[in-house]
């Protein structure tokens, strides 16, 4: 089987060809990162225009690369939701006027299950396994027990941790995004220098919550004698906020590990995705507390773990071997939780 996978939930605009054998033959990317800079963040009406207009060509990109007509393809799957609605509906759109030209199935695929899938196509990992799903939109914890079929054991109740990194970046005067400076600039300063809280840590449940993390570097910045910020205060700053992330997810993603195993005897695997497993110190931090949980962490390539095409046109191989596609009557969704019956969290500004 070869499908075309499309993204356009976020701010890249991304296709990719993949064969059920899990071979990647094309990989494009195009970011808009510099287009949205200047703003400090997405602009959603702007981030629509730019997928319109680039989707085409990401796409003509991606089957040459491939080195395939759209006639050797057997499906076309595209991110359906959840996400920015205008690039959703760019992609969505694409991928049904390919199916219909083409007269090969579509499906619409879960974001969140693209990144929930990942690491099956790059470690062929086996169902069940807990997933910590950590990216600018979303913060959770989930069992993944088959293809559509997801336990939410936690979310954010208020920011997810991406945004907290990229929030506290900006209030450090680090620019956007922020979790790659605030990386960079952490291996140069002194974690113990600021004591910024660990929201939610040692309590019952495996939600996060991220936004009075920010909060606290904001007040600790406020705190500093009146003046620019010297670089050593950016990097105990960066330092610090880094080492109270990493701590409340390790406490967050060891709970879910008692849980997991409690309900899935027989699973042994971690899995981290999304934009902030890039990060090296949370990474380190994660394998410490699988490890004492005897269990195994297991993180795709960083380019799999941030947004991309190869994750969906891959759950859209996994959806098709598991079930019939969707229609041309798909409409794109702005939410769509993976476990619609997961007990809503509480708290200020809860995403789903
Ligand atoms: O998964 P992603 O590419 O896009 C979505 O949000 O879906 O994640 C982007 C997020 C941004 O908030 C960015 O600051 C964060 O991932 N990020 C990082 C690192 N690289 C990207 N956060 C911490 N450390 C990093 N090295
Ligand atoms: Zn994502």
């Amino acid at each position: 089987m070869i499908v075309l996978g499309i993204e356009t939930s976020c701010d890249e605009t991304a296709a990719s060809v993949i064969t059920d054998q899990g071979e990647i033959l094309s990989d494009v990317v195009l970011s808009q990162i510099e287009i949205h800079r200047p703003y400090g963040g997405i602009v959603p009406e702007v981030a629509a225009r730019a997928h319109l207009e680039y989707a085409d060509h990401v796409v003509k990109q991606a089957m040459e690369q491939a080195n395939i007509g759209f006639e050797d393809l057997d499906a076309v799957a595209a991110t359906g939701g959840p996400g920015l609605i205008g690039g959703v509906i760019v992609g969505v759109m694409t991928a049904k006027a390919i199916a219909c030209a083409h007269d090969i199935p579509f499906v619409a695929i879960n974001h969140l299950e693209g990144h929930a899938l990942t690491a099956r196509l790059t470690d062929n990992v086996k169902f069940p396994y807990l997933l910590l799903l950590v990216s600018g939109g979303h913060s959770q914890l989930l069992i993944v027990r088959g293809v559509g079929d997801y336990t939410r054991l936690g979310t954010t109740i208020d920011d997810a941790v991406g945004e907290a990194f990229d929030k506290s970046a900006k209030l450090l005067g680090l620019g956007y995004p922020g979790g790659p400076p605030i990386e960079a600039a952490a291996k140069l300063g002194d974690a113990k220098r600021f004591a910024l809280p660990r929201p939610l840590r040692g309590r019952p449940g495996c939600h996060f919550s991220f936004s009075g993390l920010k909060a606290a570097v904001k007040r600790a910045i406020d705190a500093l004698p009146p003046g620019e910020l010297l670089d050593q205060d950016v990097n105990d700053m960066a330092a610090s906020f880094q080492a109270a992330v990493a701590d409340v997810i390790a406490d967050r993603a060891r709970r879910a590990m008692h849980e997991f195993q409690a309900q899935c005897p027989d699973g042994t695997t971690l899995v981290v995705a999304g934009g902030v497993a890039a990060n090296a110190a949370l990474r380190e931090k994660l394998q410490q507390v699988v490890a004492k949980e005897g269990m195994v962490l297991v993180a795709p390539p960083l380019n799999l773990c941030t947004d991309n095409a190869a994750m969906i046109a891959w759950a859209g191989i996994e959806r098709l071997k598991n079930g019939p596609p969707d229609g041309l009557d798909f409409a794109p969704r702005p939410r769509w939780p993976l476990d619609p019956d997961a007990p809503k969290a509480k708290g200020a500004g809860v995403k789903a």
